[in-house]
């Protein structure tokens, strides 16, 4: 059966689909994606080729184009696709809530139309908000967002729910915490702090740094991501957390220990607006029913996650520089 992913060039989506092809070689997995400024092809130069894989440059708003692409009774959709920055939601929240709002509806209805088997929607514990210093984020708590991105994303996960309780389609929702990893778009916190203090320039730290974030390996959420997929409960929702949370001074720190790279690169900036001030999600659903746990180490991780960046300094120059559009038209013949 095949299985259709949505903003499968991303940074969580293609670890997705790396993993996915690896794992089921013999599986049509079709990657639908608009491969917006942080969408890279070369995340998928792994996969590129093999005969499981098939990518079709498509929005997730455009009825017409995702019908076209999504085979009837499809095994599963796994929607991805997003504009998932909290910085740029705050300079401009139109794109939000048209790619994460309206994008999941019309994945919704298309995937009703085709009588797709199952539809995983990711979600974030951004939706939450953020958590007085003992509290913890369930599956049942509030949601309560604080940035446009997370106002979007908590509208996205309603209209998930209601599709089930309305239609009756098999829907399971996941909401991850910070991921860690490479093929980051060098804009988030740690893929941009890694680059920066490669080449000795300065580290924005928003605000005072005390903000805690739980970091996951990408790898331990796609895994996650399989077992919720393959085994979760219709219309329930999981928590997706790495059980290291940590405030950002101190991830930098690390960081910038592992490369050693003096601390004087951290360059205090104004806060974001906004700013959660801690996540916290609860994780024993997905623990006691899946038997899901996270199994990498945080600096374990994170060493090697810096050492990859050290590795790949073509990778983060394209994708710093937007290069990587030019590499699709060498790739496809096409101008994007
Ligand atoms: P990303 O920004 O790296 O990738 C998003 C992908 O979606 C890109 O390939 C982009 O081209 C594609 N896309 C954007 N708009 C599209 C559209 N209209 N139609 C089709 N494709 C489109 O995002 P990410 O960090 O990999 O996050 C993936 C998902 O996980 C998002 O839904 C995000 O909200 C969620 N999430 C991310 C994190 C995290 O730490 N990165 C944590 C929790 C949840
Ligand atoms: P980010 O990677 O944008 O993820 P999110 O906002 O979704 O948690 O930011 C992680 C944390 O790091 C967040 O508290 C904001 C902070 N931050 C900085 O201090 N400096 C930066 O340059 C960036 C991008 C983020």
């Amino acid at each position: 059966m095949a299985i259709f992913v949505t903003g499968g060039a991303g940074f969580i989506g293609s670890q997705f689909v790396r993993d996915w092809v690896r794992k089921y070689p013999a599986q049509l997995l079709i990657n639908f994606d608009k491969l917006t400024y942080a969408g890279n092809l070369e995340n998928l130069a792994e996969v590129e080729g093999n005969p499981a894989y098939r990518l079709v440059r498509g929005d997730v708003c455009d009825p017409n184009a995702v019908l076209d692409a999504l085979p009837d009774r499809c095994g599963a959709v796994v929607h991805f696709a997003a504009e998932s920055h909290v910085d740029r939601s705050i300079l401009s929240a139109a794109e939000f809530v048209r790619t994460n709002v309206l994008g999941t509806q019309v994945m919704l209805d298309c995937a009703r139309q085709k009588g797709v088997g199952r539809f995983l929607h990711i979600s974030t514990d951004e939706v939450g908000g953020d958590m007085e210093a003992d509290e913890w984020f369930h599956e049942d708590s509030p949601l309560d967002p604080s940035s446009p991105y997370a106002a979007s994303k908590t509208a996205a996960e309603h209209f998930v729910r209601a599709a089930t309780r309305t239609f009756g389609l098999d829907t399971v929702i996941t909401r991850t915490s910070n991921n860690y990893g490479p093929y980051q778009f060098p804009e988030k916190l740690l893929p941009l702090a890694i680059s920066n203090a490669i080449e000795e320039r300065p580290i924005p730290v928003y605000g005072d740094g005390m903000q805690v974030r739980d970091w996951i390996h990408v790898e331990d959420n796609t895994a996650a991501l399989f077992a919720v997929l393959e085994r979760g409960r219709k219309g329930a929702t999981y928590h997706i957390g790495g059980g290291n949370p940590l405030p950002n001074i101190e991830v930098l720190r690390l960081l910038l220990r592992l490369l050693g790279r003096p601390e004087s690169l951290l360059t205090r900036v104004p806060d974001r607006l906004g700013h959660d001030r801690r996540y916290a999600v609860d994780c024993t659903l997905i623990r006691g029913e899946l038997g899901w746990k996270p199994g990498i180490p945080f600096e374990d991780g994170l060493r090697e996650t810096v050492e990859w960046y050290r590795d790949h300094p073509d990778w983060v120059a394209h994708a710093k520089s937007g290069e990587y559009r030019g590499y699709y038209e060498k790739m496809y013949g096409v101008s994007v």
